[in-house]
């Protein structure tokens, strides 16, 4: 694709619709353990319209406090359950960096959630890519460049989409404008999961 952010890399379809559903079912099982809640921005305590929860040694939060990683679910006050094998292994094969993520960030997009324009900058190391999964409805997701309010491309992600932010990319600010109701029947009642996975202490 030309006009990439240079070290954004793009994988249309990575998992097919059987590695689909084997995830999901996966995520389930330990999305019952550590609950979907409702994050809030730092101060004001306005909440986010996507859901959120984490699998993995440290997880990623947003409250009153502001934002960080930590070991344990703000609400059942239990250690995040373990990042899936088949989650990991796509780590293992797309992101270039020889040590496993500890954060795989589960963001849950109901038809009119959307996430504003952000950097992920509450890591130590910027030299692990930032490594997304997508799942259910597509979703047009933004990216422009280590500035707010400069150019930007959208790329629409699918379910099954792969998407790696390295080099230049992994500080660029993104976000998600809008999500494609109707677009996937992987859920039944619609609506998008996302993983992000990321390495945050540097080995
Ligand atoms: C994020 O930036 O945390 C989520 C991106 C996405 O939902 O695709
Ligand atoms: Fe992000």
């Amino acid at each position: 694709m030309s006009g990439m952010t240079p070290g954004l890399r793009y994988l249309p379809g990575y998992l097919d619709p059987t590695a689909q559903q084997a995830m999901l079912a996966e995520l389930r099982a330990r999305v019952a353990e550590a609950p979907l809640f409702t994050p809030v921005m730092p101060r004001t305590g306005k909440p986010f319209s996507v859901r959120m929860t984490n699998l993995g040694p440290l997880g990623w939060v947003s409250d009153r406090a502001g934002y960080r990683y930590q070991p344990t679910h703000p609400d059942t006050g239990r250690p995040w359950p373990p990042i899936p094998e088949m989650v990991l292994n796509i780590w293992r094969k797309v992101s270039g960096y020889p040590h496993d993520p500890e954060a795989c960030l589960v963001n849950f997009y109901g038809q009119s959630a959307k996430m504003g324009p952000h950097r992920d900058t509450d890591e130590e190391d910027f030299a692990a890519p930032v490594v997304s999964i997508s799942l259910g409805d597509s979703a047009i997701f933004r990216i422009g460049g280590p500035e707010r309010g400069g150019k930007t491309q959208s790329l629409k992600l699918s379910s099954g989409d792969v998407l790696v932010m390295g080099g230049q990319s992994r500080l660029s600010y993104h976000g998600i404008d809008r999500v494609l109701p109707g677009t996937s029947t992987l859920l039944k009642d619609g609506g998008r999961i996302n993983l992000t996975l990321r390495r945050v202490t540097r080995p």
